[in-house]
């Protein structure tokens, strides 16, 4: 093992800050992948949506979204390279957790393989790290410190951004998270998987006053959240309204009301966190970061400036991975050895080594 860790740090040690990271998302039923160049930006991308293959099952199924990630994995990384123009990147970052085990496997398992074969640093990324850092993508990044709301199908958090690695949970979730009470209240109201966008589009159709929904924990002190009481109203809403045979005509109206408490709750909890914190800023990122219903609600109810990555890179992708790396990588990083954890604290990174401390160690 000491033996191994001694070969790879051998070969993975570099000195230049690299410039071309390629980087893989396989966490969960999207693969990813694409290069970010330090000076021009993203140069490459591509992404893979297993949508088709898990419907049928209403949800994701661990096995199959790991064996369609090997079936994709290499033919994307190929196109994506021969798109971008490169030839051979300077280092390759892969998401490592958390996520589904079997599929952080196949991401590990051939960012490793590749790094060792081109020779270059392989750095695990922590999933929520790159959601928070997807605006960075953009023409005009958010400078630090600013408040992170990451909102996808498996995280609800509210994080205080100091810097690169300088996460502090202030508040997450106690039960379900936000897209995944999108996605069981889309499957309630007979919306396929996944069901929050669905969810949205029948929403704008209804009237988010025709049921009033629970904004749960929102008395309570903290800034955590919790979802399931939302859920379990919505639940006993549907089977009364099918009962009563007018669940066909308040379809929309549910879809809006739940919106519209889940929306109340993430922005309330949000604006009292930089009440707390006195943030000026705040990142959204996640899956529901494309809810346009939240996007508005903040807006005007948050006087300072909230950035978004774009709607393309708010669900899953491989730039998040790719910026998070070269990020990662150009503070000085040292490659790890091979991760994959299906759970992980965002607040247990820390920030990369400065350059000059690296040359010492
Ligand atoms: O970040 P993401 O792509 O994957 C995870 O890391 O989970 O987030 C996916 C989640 C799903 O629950 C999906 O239903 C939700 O984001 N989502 C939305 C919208 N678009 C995606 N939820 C509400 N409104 C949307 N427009
Ligand atoms: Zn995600």
């Amino acid at each position: 093992m000491q033996r191994t860790a001694a070969i790879f740090d051998g070969l993975l040690r570099y000195d230049a800050a690299p410039m071309n990271v390629l980087g893989l998302e396989t966490s969960c039923d999207e693969t990813g992948v694409a290069v970010f160049h330090l000076e021009r930006g993203l140069v490459g991308q591509a992404l893979h949506s297993q949508i088709d293959l898990h419907k049928v099952y209403g949800g994701v199924v661990p096995e199959i979204a790991a064996r369609d990630h090997i079936r994709r994995l290499l033919p994307l990384i190929k196109n994506v390279l021969e798109d971008a123009g490169v030839g051979r990147p300077d280092a390759v970052a892969y998401t490592a957790g958390p996520g589904l085990v079997g599929a952080l496997m196949v991401g590990s398992g051939l960012a490793n393989g590749l790094g060792l074969a081109w020779g270059c640093p392989v750095i695990p990324i922590h999933h929520m790290e790159g959601h928070l850092l997807a605006p960075m993508l953009e023409d005009d990044p958010p400078a630090y410190p600013f408040l992170a709301l990451l909102v996808s199908g498996g995280h609800t958090m509210l994080v205080a951004v100091d810097g690169l690695g300088l996460y502090d949970v202030l508040g997450s979730t106690l039960d379900d998270a936000v897209g995944e009470a999108f996605d069981k209240t889309a499957k309630l109201l007979g919306l396929g998987y996944p069901g929050g966008p669905a969810l949205a589009t029948l929403a704008e159709n209804g009237n988010g006053d025709a049921f009033v929904f629970p904004r749960p924990m929102l008395k309570n002190p903290g800034l955590d959240f919790s979802f399931s009481g939302l859920k379990t109203a919505v639940m006993l809403q549907v089977k009364k309204s099918t009962t009563g045979g007018d669940i066909d005509n308040v379809r929309a109206d549910i879809a809006a009301s739940f919106q519209s408490a889940a929306v109340d709750t993430l922005v309330s909890r949000t604006i009292q966190a930089t009440d707390k914190t006195k943030l000026k800023r705040i990142v959204v990122a996640g899956g529901v970061g494309a809810n346009l219903r939240l996007r508005e609600e903040l807006a005007k109810r948050f006087d300072g400036r909230v950035y978004y990555p774009r709607l393309e890179y708010c669900t899953d992708n491989g730039a998040m991975i790719a910026v998070a790396g070269a990020l990662r990588l150009s503070d000085g990083a040292e490659p790890a050895t091979i991760l994959a954890k299906a759970r992980w604290s965002l607040e247990s990174l820390v920030p990369p080594r400065a350059p000059e401390q690296r040359k010492a160690h």
